[in-house]
């Protein structure tokens, strides 16, 4: 290494240790000093825990790299995510949200500036009004229907792995909504194609995020190796890219006899005149919010209750006295107290989105829970922090759905936000609910599930780098 490259990062060092407008922050030297310790947090598989330690050791307010403060206070969801008074608003971080245009092209979720993304988000919410949600209720049902059957047979004929029924199910009714097809995995019992290569590409995300930190020209050296190495990223990519093309380009032929998702982000299209490259990214980014994170909801409950006998009893006694048929269950019918709590109190021990949403302060600076944070910081809230803070929720590794029921819990219900607050909230939360109400009702109306490993704790083994990895959930299905 060059003299001077060494002078260089010892500098760097000695400033964002002493002399940065971060430097009185608490948190580790280690993360202080460079991005090292950020980037391997990130590709580490273990940000949840790593940084959970950093809180219980830091307090609330963690600097966790150079420019980087982690919150886990409930009081800085509303500070961070939701427009001041005076209009001023935490922008999304660039760095993370959009590095490139080929391995993350422009979408709802990318987009920066507020005005473009508002207008955006007013066409697409049109897909998720009350009227939209009554009218794809009937095509959630039917695959829900379709998945307790396919459950009933391979359960019969052995433990199941339920985490990829979960996962077929979500894709198929997100296909179906966004480009009226289905990817027709439950159906053929495993992932269709493009859902499998979107799987297998997921974690690069999290080491593009890690390799933007440490230099953005890195970071697209990095993505275009990717996308023409030779070897089986590069032909995953590829063919996810092609195949996401094919599939919008087949919807432009067709005209569905309802509108889909697709029919308002030609709506964008035509306003924005959007390439076709961002046409992919608008589809691909709808089905991706809206299937994984909903599955592992689903996962992350069927694990936690059958880990909690009293809970599950519970459940199914809320759940098999309240219907005589399995056909009864509605999203409404389904709006159970316990059965509530329930996914309340899953989305709140294993939030689907485990990390930082990361938002830069406004140039002037602005107080976050209490602290000034100068301009341009990265802050955010670390969700997995924030809902096991034993100041926001009392024994916070313990799945409580009762803390949801009870008004003198003395909890601070609002610290777990996992479909996070203002305009940049998840714009599906409302379809997520229906289908986890729906799905959830009716597997626990229908079967008994045992977990085949009683040892299993996705609480230690899960590993997230910017979403989560999660090992299999193999049960036991006995129909009721
Ligand atoms: C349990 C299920 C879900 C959870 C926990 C969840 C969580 C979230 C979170 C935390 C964000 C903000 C991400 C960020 O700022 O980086 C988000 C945004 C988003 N979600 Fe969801 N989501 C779920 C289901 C869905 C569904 C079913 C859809 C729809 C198909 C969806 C579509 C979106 C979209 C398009 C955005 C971007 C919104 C914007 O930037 O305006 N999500 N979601």
């Amino acid at each position: 290494m060059k003299t001077q490259t060494v002078i260089y990062i010892i500098s760097n060092a000695i400033y964002n240790l002493y002399f940065h407008p971060l430097a009185t922050f608490p948190g580790p030297w280690y993360g202080a000093i460079s991005n090292l310790f950020y980037i391997r947090t990130v590709i580490g598989g273990s940000a949840h825990h790593e940084l959970r330690k950093l809180h219980d050791e830091y307090g609330e307010v963690v600097r966790w790299a150079p420019n980087d403060v982690s919150f886990s206070a409930g009081a800085a969801w509303k500070d961070i995510y939701v427009p001041r008074r005076s209009g001023k608003v935490f922008l999304k971080d660039p760095t993370f949200y959009v590095a490139n245009q080929t391995s993350r092209p422009q979408h709802l979720v990318t987009t920066i500036d507020g005005v473009q993304h508002a207008q955006a988000k007013s066409i697409l919410s049109q897909a998720f009004s009350r009227r939209a949600l009554l009218e794809q209720e009937g095509t959630v049902v039917r695959y829900v229907d379709m998945l307790m059957d396919a459950i009933s047979e391979e359960g019969r004929k052995g433990p199941i792995d339920i985490k990829d029924f979960y996962n077929w199910v979500t894709f198929d009714i997100l296909g179906e909504l966004c480009f009226s097809e289905s990817f027709g995995s439950v159906q053929r019992r495993e992932a269709d194609g493009w859902v499998a290569t979107v799987l297998s590409v997921d974690p690069f995300f999290g080491y593009d995020v890690a390799a933007y930190r440490f230099s953005p020209i890195f970071e697209a050296i990095l993505s275009l190796l990717v996308i023409f190495a030779p070897w089986q990223t590069g032909r995953n990519l590829r063919n996810h890219i092609g195949a996401s093309k094919a599939k919008i380009m087949a919807r432009m032929k067709r005209e569905p006899e309802r509108k889909d998702f697709c029919s308002y982000i030609f709506e964008i299209r035509d306003k924005r005149k959007l390439s076709d490259t961002a046409l992919v990214g608008y589809s691909n980014a709808m089905i991706l919010a809206g299937s994984g994170t909903t599955s592992v909801t689903l996962s992350a409950l069927t694990h936690w209750i059958c880990r909690n006998p009293r809970v599950y009893e519970k459940l199914k006694e809320e759940v098999r006295s309240s219907f005589h048929t399995a056909d009864e269950i509605t999203s409404q019918s389904a709006s159970l107290p316990y059965l509530t709590a329930v996914i309340n109190e899953a989305l709140r021990i294993f939030p689907p989105f485990p990390f930082v949403p990361p938002r830069m302060v406004p140039k002037s600076g602005e107080t976050v829970a209490g602290v000034f944070i100068p301009g341009d910081t990265r802050v955010g809230v670390h969700m997995w922090s924030t809902t096991r803070n034993p100041k926001n929720f009392k024994n916070p590794d313990a799945f409580l759905p009762e803390r949801w029921l009870d008004p003198h819990s003395g909890d601070d219900l609002n610290a777990s936000q996992p479909f996070l607050l203002g305009p940049r909230a998840c714009i599906g939360q409302n379809m997520a609910w229906m289908q986890l109400r729906i799905l959830v009702a009716k597997i626990v109306f229908l079967f008994d599930f045992e977990l085949v490993d009683k040892e299993i704790d996705w609480g230690r083994d899960a590993s997230p780098t910017v979403l989560w990895s999660a090992p299999k959930l193999m049960v036991k299905v006995v129909p009721k």
